[in-house]
């Protein structure tokens, strides 16, 4: 659990003057330095001795594994992130120039590919040097946060490995890079996306930051996140596609996007809600009716994957109330689900509505990572069931794979995160955490399904929203806009 991190060099340096007892200033309820987190608060049914070897950690000066957040880690993060990158700004491209590398053509060519590796290795060191002081800036208790901390120390390790990483020259050095980025995207920092929530859910839970506070840095690193992957996945994308000989992009927006059918998309959730609904009732329990009316032949240019989670999570809530009611009220059967598809130039709306007695939360929490605090415990609790998360630090990751490599792990069966590609659909290459996700067993309620999706829609230029009526139902409103019609908008300004 706990363990301390130097992070703030205004913190570190208070506290090398003063020793451990000092009490910092900050805008937390509970900031004093000196004292021992409250471990009760995280588990009332653990006993304190199962909880004991935890506490040793937190009351080292550092991490006890830490690569990075050591003795010298004031002074390297003055003199090279702060002074280096920190000057620096990042580019907000938009879609199409990330496709087309700033030459105005789609032609694909070795210059090009050089250049766009190139920029992707600045940008991303760039961008992450924010996101580091972006965490340093929050206040110590929730920054020293067991989660928080392992998002921190992996950002740091990118960093470090970006920036010393040698220039590109030549086709054959960013073949080796592109080895490198895909080596990024699936080792231990994929586990970033968990670590964030539940460093959040513990954020509310602890009382360590106020919770719209917390929701503003989680929805800001989720969405600089997303742009981070964007630009690495375009780079492999162009990379191979110019290795298997293709001289032009044909698409404007390279080949991670894909054209997507509304309707067909639609059918996958359903049957993937159903297929949740079986596994927590039984098979053959009956299933609501599913209508899908308006834009039925809707086709539009979308990440697969985003699309998928989005409709995926949002149906998910409708399906589980409208069962829910269904067994309640002892109906004699489920209440059906309709989705509408309503699109115009500029956007793509998708209206699930459904008749499962409202929405019984009240609106302010709903939108909250980890919503109540009752209910983020509940959700904590749920995360640390899902197998092989709950232990998992990134040292141990580090140090077992010097062991016996990261196969022998127990993270490779966490549900979050399946490791082995041979989970994944093919051709869904982007964001696997988010996959893992979506593909999580109903038993375990994360309470993070709509804060999740209205970042992702929010991200895509649309938005969410839900309109309960409470004793009737609720129209849950997914818009997304269309990415053809917003090619020259700095969609990556999300840094
Ligand atoms: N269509 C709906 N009808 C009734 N209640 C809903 C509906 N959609 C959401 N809710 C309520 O809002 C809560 C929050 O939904 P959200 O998707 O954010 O989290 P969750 O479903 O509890 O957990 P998770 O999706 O992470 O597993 C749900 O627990 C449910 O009580
Ligand atoms: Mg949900």
């Amino acid at each position: 659990m706990g363990k301390l991190l130097y992070t703030s060099p205004v913190r570190s340096a208070q506290r090398k003057c003063a020793g451990k007892s000092i009490r910092f200033e900050s805008t937390s309820h509970h900031s004093h330095i000196s004292q021992i987190p409250d471990f009760s608060k995280y588990s009332p049914t653990k006993s304190i001795s199962e909880l004991a070897p935890y506490v040793s950690s937190t009351l080292c000066a550092y991490p006890l594994q830490s690569k990075y957040v050591n003795q010298q880690h004031y002074y390297q993060n003055k003199n090279i992130l702060e002074k280096h990158y920190l000057t620096r700004k990042p580019h907000p491209v938009s879609l199409s120039q990330l496709a087309q590398y700033f030459d105005d053509s789609t032609t694909l060519t070795k210059q090009k590919i050089i250049n766009s590796g190139r920029f992707v290795q600045q940008e991303l060191v760039t961008r992450i040097a924010h996101k580091i002081h972006l965490l340093q800036t929050l206040p110590f208790n929730v920054v020293n946060n067991f989660h928080f901390s392992q998002v921190y120390e992996s950002y740091y390790n990118i960093f470090e490995r970006f920036r010393r990483y040698p220039t590109i020259k030549t086709i054959e050095d960013n073949e080796k890079f592109a080895r490198f980025l895909q080596g990024i995207l699936s080792d231990f920092n994929s586990l970033n996306l968990p670590h964030l929530i539940m460093g959040a859910l513990e954020c509310r839970i602890l009382d360590l930051h106020p919770p719209e506070k917390v929701d503003e840095v989680v929805s800001s690193l989720l969405r600089a996140r997303i742009s981070r992957r964007l630009i690495v996945e375009e780079h492999l994308s162009i990379t191979s596609n110019f290795n298997s000989g293709k001289k032009k992009n044909t698409l404007v927006l390279g080949d991670i996007f894909q054209e997507c059918s509304a309707y067909e998309f639609l059918l996958g959730a359903k049957a993937m809600c159903e297929k949740f609904i079986q596994d927590m009732y039984f098979h053959g329990i009956a299933l609501p009716e599913f209508v899908v009316d308006g834009n039925l032949g809707l086709k539009f240019y979308f990440l697969p994957l985003h699309l998928k989670y989005l409709l995926g999570e949002l149906l998910r809530n409708s399906y589980e109330a409208t069962m829910k009611e269904y067994i309640r009220l002892g109906l004699e059967k489920p209440e059906p689900i309709t989705v509408t598809i309503v699109s115009n130039e500029q956007s793509f709306l998708f209206r699930i509505s459904d008749r499962a007695g409202g929405i019984p939360h009240d609106e302010k929490t709903l939108w909250s990572f980890g919503k109540s605090k009752e209910m983020a415990r509940k959700s904590l609790s749920n995360f640390h069931k899902l197998p092989g998360l709950q232990t998992i630090s990134l040292y141990d990751y580090m140090y077992d794979k010097k062991a016996g490599g990261p196969t022998s792990h127990p993270y490779k069966f966490t549900s979050l995160e399946p490791i082995s590609a041979s989970n994944l659909p093919k051709g869904h290459k982007f964001e696997k955490p988010l996959l893992g996700l979506l593909e999580r067993s109903s038993r375990y309620k994360l309470g993070i399904g709509l804060d999740m999706c209205r970042v992702y829609a929010e991200y895509w230029n649309g938005d969410l929203t839900v309109h309960s009526i409470k004793g009737h139902g609720t129209d849950t409103v997914l818009k997304l806009g269309n990415l053809m019609y917003h090619t020259d908008k700095l969609q990556l300004d999300k840094v």
